[in-house]
C-alpha cells in the first residue's frame, strides 16, 4: 500500500490548460510554429526580434486564454468548464454570495497554505451541502480532510445529532481549520483520526457493527488507494447511501492523448482514475452519476 507522507503530497489539481499555455510549453506549440513561419516570411526582423515576437505573441495568448487578471490562480480553482470567466461567473453570482461566513474564513485561511490547491472548490462545498440535505445524511465518513473545507461543509449539512468519522494522515493541516469549525459550534460532531484509512476501514469492517451504517462517505484522498477504498466502502455504505470519489476526471487528463505534456503526478495517478472508471461502472452493485463538478466527482448509490 503507498501512504503519502506530508511531505511528498502533490496538489493535485492544476489545469491542463494552464500547463498548455505556458510560456514555454506554447513556444513549441503548432500554432507557434505556423505563426511564426509565416511571419518570417513577410518580415525583415533579425533572428532574435523575431523570437522575441514569438514569445510575446504566445504569453499574451496564455494571457488572454487564462484571464489577464489571473482569476484562473483563485484558491479552489478547479474547473472542467471551457470558459475561466464562466467558471468565475457562477462562483460570483451563485456561489460566493451563499456561502457561509464560517466556510468563507477557512477558505481564506487555506489560500495561505502553500498546498492550497489541495482544498475543495467552493463550488463543490456548496453542492456537497446541498447533496447531504437532499439525502438527510446523519452518519457520514470523510477519507482526506486537509485544512477541512469539505468537512465544514459536511458538518453544516448535518443535524445536530450528526456524526463525521474524518481520516487523514497529516492531523496539523486539520488544525488548521479546526478553530473555525469550532467557532461555529460544529466540531462535536468529527471525530477525527490521524493515519492512512485503510487500515481503519479494515478494522471497522472485522469488528462487524458498521457494516451498511453510513449515509455518506465522501473520498478525497490518495487516488492509487480509491478501488481499494471502494471494496471496503461498499460494505459499510447503507444500502441507498452514497459514496462520492472526488477527482475522477483528473485534470482533464481522462481523455488526455498518450504524448499530452501532462506533469509526472497527473500522468501517474491518471492510470489509478481510468481504471476506478472503469470498475465503478461496471460494479452492479452501484448505481452512478459522473458529475463535472470541481475536478469531477462520481457519486455512487449503494442498490445492493
Ligand atoms: C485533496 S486533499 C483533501 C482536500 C479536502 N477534502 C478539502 O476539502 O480541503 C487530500 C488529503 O488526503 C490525505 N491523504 C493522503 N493519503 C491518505 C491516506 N492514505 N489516508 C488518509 N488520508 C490521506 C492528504 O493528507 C490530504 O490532506
Amino acid at each position: 500500500m503507498k501512504v503519502y507522507s506530508s511531505d511528498d503530497i502533490v496538489p493535485p489539481i492544476v489545469c491542463i490548460s494552464q500547463e498548455e499555455t505556458s510560456p514555454t510549453s506554447c513556444l513549441f506549440h503548432p500554432t507557434t510554429l505556423l505563426f511564426s513561419y509565416k511571419f518570417s516570411y513577410f518580415s525583415s526582423l533579425t533572428k532574435a526580434g523575431w523570437l522575441l515576437t514569438i514569445i510575446c505573441f504566445r504569453v499574451k495568448k496564455a494571457m488572454a486564454t487564462n484571464g489577464e487578471n489571473g482569476r484562473h490562480q483563485e484558491v479552489g480553482h478547479k474547473s472542467l468548464l471551457q470558459s475561466d470567466a464562466l467558471y468565475q461567473y457562477i462562483l460570483e453570482t451563485s456561489v460566493y454570495p451563499r456561502e457561509p461566513e464560517a466556510m468563507k474564513e477557512l477558505r481564506e485561511i487555506t489560500a495561505k497554505h502553500p498546498w492550497n490547491l489541495m482544498t475543495t472548490s467552493a463550488d463543490e462545498g456548496q453542492f456537497l451541502n446541498m447533496l447531504l440535505k437532499l439525502i438527510n445524511a446523519k452518519n457520514t465518513m470523510e477519507i482526506g480532510v486537509f485544512t477541512g473545507y469539505s468537512l465544514l461543509a459536511t458538518a453544516m449539512a448535518l443535524p445536530d445529532d450528526g456524526k463525521i468519522l474524518a481520516m487523514d494522515i497529516n492531523r496539523d493541516n486539520y488544525e488548521i481549520g479546526l478553530p473555525v469549525i469550532e467557532k461555529a459550534g460544529l466540531a462535536h460532531k468529527i471525530e477525527f483520526r490521524e493515519g492512512p484509512a485503510l487500515p481503519v476501514l479494515d478494522q471497522m469492517i472485522e469488528d462487524g457493527q458498521y457494516h451498511g451504517s453510513y449515509d455518506f462517505i465522501f473520498v478525497d484522498a490518495d487516488k492509487d488507494n480509491y478501488l481499494n477504498y471502494h471494496k471496503r466502502l461498499i460494505d459499510l455504505v447503507k444500502i441507498g447511501g452514497l459514496i462520492g470519489y472526488d477527482n475522477t476526471l483528473w485534470n482533464g487528463s481522462v481523455v488526455a492523448p498518450p504524448d499530452a505534456p501532462l506533469r509526472k503526478y497527473v500522468r501517474y495517478y491518471r492510470d489509478f482514475v481510468l481504471e476506478l472508471n472503469k470498475a465503478l461502472a461496471a460494479d452492479p452493485r452501484i448505481e452512478i452519476c459522473q458529475l463535472p463538478v470541481g475536478d469531477g466527482i462520481t457519486l455512487c448509490r449503494r442498490i445492493s
